[in-house]
C-alpha cells in the first residue's frame, strides 16, 4: 500500500519584510497564493527511511535527512512514538531553490502522506504545528489557496479569492539560497528605519475581487532588490516579460524564479512564448492560482 499527496507551488503577491529579529528571522506580512505547479510525494512502507526524487531538477535535491520530506516523516513518527520506516518518493515539478516553496511543498506532502499511511490521525492543528517547526513556508503548502502569513510567515489567515489569476513563471539557470537573500536584504537596508510589515489592503481587495489588473498594481516584494543584487540578470527576464504584455513582473519570494501576471489564459500563453524565445531564462511555465493545498490523490 502507498499514499500519494499532491502539493502546489506558491507565489508571494505581497512580501513585506521587517527588520532582522534577535533570532535572525524577519517578521513578515506575506500574502501567499498557491499556483498549479505541483510536486507529488508518495509514501510506501519500507525498512528504514529512504528518499528518492525524479524530475528535471532531481539531481539538485538532497536525499538525506536534511530533505524536508524526511524531516517531516521523522517529526511525525517521533511524536507518535514509532520509527519513520518509509520510502518517500518525490515527483518534482516545482523549481528547486526557486522561491516557489518547492522544498516546503515536499515537507507538507510527506507529512500528510505519512499521516495517512501510518493511520496517525493527527489533527489539522498538530499537522500545522509540525509544518511550522519544519519551515516558515511549510504551513502554507499544507493549506494552499491564498493566505496571509505573519510572524516568520507561518501564522496563517486564509484569504478569499474571487477569481482565477493566470501566471507565467520564468525559471532561472541557477538557484538562490533564501538565507543569502535575507542577508542581502539586511545589507541593503543597513541604517534604514524599516517599518513594521503590514498586509496591503489593495492586495487583499484585488484577490477577493479576482481582479488581475488591480493585483498587478498592488503586488510588491521587498526581497526583490536583494534577489536582483545577487542575480542581476533577472532584470532582463523581468523586462522581457513586461515587454511581452505582462500586467506586472516580479521576483517570486526570494527568487530567482520570476513571476508574470497575465490578463487571462491566452495572454499568459503569449507571454510564455515570448519569454521562451527571449533567451533570458532556462524554462517557462504557466500556472493558475489559487490552487488547492496538499491533497491525497
Ligand atoms: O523558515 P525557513 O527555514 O524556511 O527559513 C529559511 C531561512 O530564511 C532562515 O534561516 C532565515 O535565514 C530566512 N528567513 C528569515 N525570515 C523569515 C523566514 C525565513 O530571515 N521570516
Amino acid at each position: 500500500m502507498s499514499v500519494t499527496v499532491r502539493v502546489p507551488a506558491k507565489v508571494n503577491v505581497q512580501l513585506a519584510v521587517g527588520a532582522a529579529r534577535p533570532d535572525g528571522y524577519h517578521d513578515l506580512a506575506n500574502v501567499f497564493l498557491a499556483v498549479s505547479l505541483y510536486d507529488e510525494v508518495t509514501a510506501t512502507p519500507a525498512d528504514g527511511l529512504r528518499v528518492t526524487c525524479a524530475g528535471p531538477d532531481a539531481d539538485q535535491v538532497p536525499l538525506d535527512r536534511t530533505n524536508l520530506a524526511a524531516r517531516a516523516a521523522v517529526a511525525l513518527a517521533e511524536r507518535h512514538g514509532h520509527t519513520p520506516d518509509v520510502h518517500l518518493h518525490i515527483a518534482k515539478d516545482i523549481p528547486v531553490a526557486g522561491g516557489m516553496a518547492g522544498g516546503s511543498a515536499d515537507g507538507a506532502g510527506a507529512l500528510l502522506a505519512c499521516d495517512a499511511l501510518w493511520g496517525t490521525g493527527a489533527s489539522r492543528a498538530e499537522l500545522l504545528d509540525i509544518c511550522a517547526e519544519l519551515g516558515s513556508d511549510v504551513p502554507f503548502s499544507l493549506v494552499g489557496g491564498a493566505a496571509l502569513g505573519i510572524g516568520r510567515g507561518e501564522r496563517l489567515t486564509e484569504l478569499e479569492v474571487g477569481g482565477d489569476f493566470h501566471w507565467v513563471f520564468a525559471l532561472a539557470g541557477r538557484g538562490l539560497s533564501t538565507p543569502a537573500v535575507f542577508r542581502e536584504f539586511d545589507r541593503l537596508t543597513e541604517g534604514v528605519d524599516i517599518p513594521e510589515p503590514a498586509p496591503s489592503q489593495p492586495v487583499l481587495a484585488a484577490l477577493a475581487k479576482g481582479d488581475p489588473a488591480a493585483l498587478a498594481v498592488a503586488c510588491a516584494n521587498d526581497l526583490q532588490p536583494a534577489a536582483l543584487a545577487l542575480f542581476p540578470e533577472l532584470s532582463d527576464t523581468l523586462a522581457a516579460g513586461r515587454a511581452a504584455g505582462a500586467l506586472t513582473a516580479l521576483v517570486s519570494g526570494s527568487g530567482p524564479t520570476t513571476a508574470f501576471l497575465a490578463l487571462d489564459a491566452e495572454s499568459a500563453s503569449d507571454i510564455a512564448g515570448v519569454l521562451r524565445a527571449s533567451g533570458t531564462c532556462r524554462d517557462v511555465r504557466t500556472a493558475v492560482g489559487a490552487a488547492a493545498g496538499a491533497t491525497v490523490v
